[in-house]
C-alpha cells in the first residue's frame, strides 16, 4: 500500500517541528517545502538523518518546487510571519493574507483532492482565505488552534489539580485570540466537570493564562512557539489520515452550528478521513453562547478585512 504524502508549507519552527513529530509517528512521506534557499532542503536531510536512530524510514524531500507536492493527501500551512513580542495576531493579517493566498492557488493546481490543516495567524481568517482562493469542500479545510489552546488549558488544570494530563478533557471553542471560550462545564478530570473540583477564582486564572498562551511564550522566548503548536498539528492530520473519528477542538465551517451564519471558527468536531465529519453542537448556557457570539463577531471583522484585501 502506498503511503500518505504530507506536504508542509513552510520549514520554520512550526513546519520542521511538524515534520519531525510526523515522521517519528510514522504518518507517511513528507515533502518540506519552503521560498528559502536552501532551508527545507537542510532541513529535510537532517531529519531524514535521524531516521536511523529513531527508527523511521519514510521519505523526506526537502523542496523550493511545488511539482514535488502534488497529489499530497494532506497540506499544512505554516507559511506565514509570527508575531514578536507586543504584536497580536491580527497584526500578521495584512502579509499573511498575501501568503496563503498564493499558497492556496498552488495547493488547488497541484493537490485539488487534499485536506489543508491552516496554522498561520490570524488562525481563523487565514482558514477561510485558504478555503476562498483554494475552492476546496469547506469540510477540507481546516484550523489548527483548539488543539493547541486545549492542551494549554489541560496542562495549566493539571497542574492546579496535581493530576495527570492524560486524565483531562478540556473542551474550548471561538477565535484563536485573547477571547477564545475555554468551556469549564464542559471539561473534566476522568469524567468529573472541573467546575466540581476548583472554584471560579482559581479556574478563572486558568483560563486567562490560556488566553495569553501564545504571547506568555513569545515574552519569554522572543519568538513563537512551535512544540506544542506543531503536536497539535500532528493529531489532527493523524486523526484524518488514520480516519480515527477523533474529537478535537478545530477551527471548521459552521453555518447554521451556533448560528454562526458561514464563518469558520473554533468548535468541537469530529475528523476523520474526509476531514471534518461533524460539527458537535454543545448545549451553550447564555454565558457561554455570549462569549462565542463576542469571539465570532471579532472573527468576522477579521474576514470582511481579508474580503477586502482579496479583492
Ligand atoms: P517561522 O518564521 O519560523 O516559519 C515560517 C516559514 O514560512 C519561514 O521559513 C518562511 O521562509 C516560510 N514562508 C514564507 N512565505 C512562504 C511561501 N510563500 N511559501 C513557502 N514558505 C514560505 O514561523 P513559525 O513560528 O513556524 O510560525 C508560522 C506561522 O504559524 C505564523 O503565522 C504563526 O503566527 C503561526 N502559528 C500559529 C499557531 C496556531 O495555533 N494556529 C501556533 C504557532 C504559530
Ligand atoms: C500561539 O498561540 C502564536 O498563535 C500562536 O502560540
Amino acid at each position: 500500500m502506498a503511503r500518505d504524502k504530507i506536504t508542509i508549507v513552510g520549514a520554520g519552527n512550526v513546519g520542521a517541528t511538524t515534520a519531525h513529530i510526523a515522521a517519528t509517528k510514522r504518518l507517511g512521506d513528507i515533502v518540506l517545502l519552503d521560498i528559502v534557499d536552501g532551508l527545507a532542503q537542510g532541513k529535510a536531510l537532517d531529519l531524514a538523518q535521524a531516521g536511523p536512530l529513531q527508527l523511521y524510514g519514510c521519505k523526506i524531500v526537502g523542496t523550493q518546487d511545488w511539482a514535488n507536492s502534488a497529489d499530497s493527501d494532506i497540506v499544512i500551512i505554516t507559511s506565514g510571519v509570527p508575531r514578536k513580542p507586543g504584536m497580536s495576531r491580527d497584526d500578521l493579517l495584512t502579509k499573511n493574507v498575501q501568503i496563503v493566498k498564493d499558497v492556496s492557488e498552488k495547493i488547488a493546481g497541484y493537490s485539488p483532492n487534499s485536506i489543508i490543516i491552516v496554522v498561520c495567524n490570524p488562525l481563523d481568517a487565514m482558514v477561510y482565505t485558504a478555503a476562498k482562493v483554494s475552492g476546496l469542500p469547506k469540510n477540507k479545510v481546516i484550523g489548527m488552534a483548539g488543539a493547541l489552546d486545549s492542551a494549554r488549558f489541560s496542562y495549566f488544570l493539571a497542574s492546579e489539580l496535581g493530576v495527570s494530563a492524560d486524565d483531562i478533557k478540556a473542551v474550548l471553542m471561538g477565535g484563536h485570540g485573547d477571547d477564545m471560550v475555554p468551556l469549564p462545564r464542559f471539561s473534566s478530570v476522568a469524567g468529573v466537570p472541573v467546575t466540581e473540583l476548583l472554584d471560579e477564582e482559581k479556574i478563572a486564572r486558568l483560563i486567562e493564562r490560556t488566553r495569553k498562551g501564545g504571547i506568555e511564550i513569545i515574552n519569554l522566548l522572543g519568538y513563537s512557539a512551535y512544540y506544542a503548536p506543531a503536536a497539535g498539528v500532528v493529531k489532527m492530520a493523524e486523526a484524518i489520515l488514520k480516519d480515527k473519528k477523533t474529537v478535537l477542538s478545530c477551527c471548521a465551517y459552521c453555518n447554521s452550528e451556533y448560528n454562526a451564519g458561514g464563518y469558520f471558527v473554533g468548535v468541537p468536531v469530529v475528523l476523520g478521513k474526509t476531514g471534518v465529519e461533524k460539527i458537535i453542537v454543545l448545549n451553550l448556557n447564555e454565558s457561554e453562547r455570549a462569549k462565542l457570539e463576542k469571539s465570532l463577531t471579532h472573527v468576522k471583522q477579521l474576514v470582511a478585512k481579508v474580503d477586502k484585501l482579496l479583492k
